[in-house]
């Protein structure tokens, strides 16, 4: 298979902020940026796979700005890793006001996209021809995201696991949080006993 240019599958998509995408606060609501971003991490991610791809993860998502009705922003997306039948195609999520021309940097996330054949199984995708030194630094960068999410995951999976109230119910103290009376009479006693 031959390997494809990461400017091959670069893909920008620009949308303007309308009234039907606010919230009650009148700023755009988070779900419709994430949609977007979805859309434009499969435009990249088929045109790199020449297949069609499906989502599998999402990482990095921190809106560290809010978006404005009627900003114009752009999913500047490119492919960021690919592994052997997935990708991670990397977003940078920028809002523009046009009166003033002022420029935001929301956030920047990672999907990964898995490419699949028409018996809907992952099937290989090409190499990826890194052209740049910024092509270099994102491959090396998704490489480490992909091991600490290894080592993340593991730990994710055990503390939601093998939580035992015993030895982690005094933890809740210092947090804002109350428990109701019969809980603390009925539950916690018999714990503690
Ligand atoms: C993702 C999916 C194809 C994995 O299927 P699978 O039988 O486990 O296949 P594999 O184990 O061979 O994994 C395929 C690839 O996905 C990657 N993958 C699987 N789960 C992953 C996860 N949680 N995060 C990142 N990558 C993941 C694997 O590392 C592998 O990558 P590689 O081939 O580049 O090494 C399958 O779980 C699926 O179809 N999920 C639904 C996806 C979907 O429909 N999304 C739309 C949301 S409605």
């Amino acid at each position: 298979m031959n390997a494809k240019p990461v400017s091959h599958s670069r893909t920008t998509l620009t949308e303007l902020m309308i009234p039907s995408y606010a919230n009650f606060g009148g700023r755009v609501h988070g779900g419709i940026l994430l949609s977007l971003m979805d859309k434009v991490a499969y435009a990249c991610s088929a045109k790199h796979a020449g297949q069609y791809c499906v989502t599998v993860s999402v990482d990095g998502v921190n809106f560290r700005q809010p978006v404005d009705v009627g900003e114009l922003v752009s999913f500047m997306a490119s492919v960021n890793y690919v592994g052997r039948t997935s990708l991670v195609v990397g977003i940078k999520v920028i809002a523009e006001n046009v009166k003033t021309g002022s420029v935001k940097h929301t956030n920047t996330s990672y999907f990964t996209m898995v490419a699949k054949d028409d018996a809907d199984q992952p099937t290989e995708v090409p190499p990826l021809l890194l052209e740049t030194p910024d092509d270099v630094r994102r491959f090396l960068e998704a490489m480490k995201r992909k091991e600490l999410r290894a080592s993340y995951g593991e730990h994710f999976d055990n503390a939601k696991t093998r939580m035992l109230l015993t030895e982690n119910i005094d933890k809740l103290e210092k947090e804002r949080c109350e428990l109701t009376a019969s809980l603390n009479r009925d539950f916690l006693q018999d714990l503690k006993d």
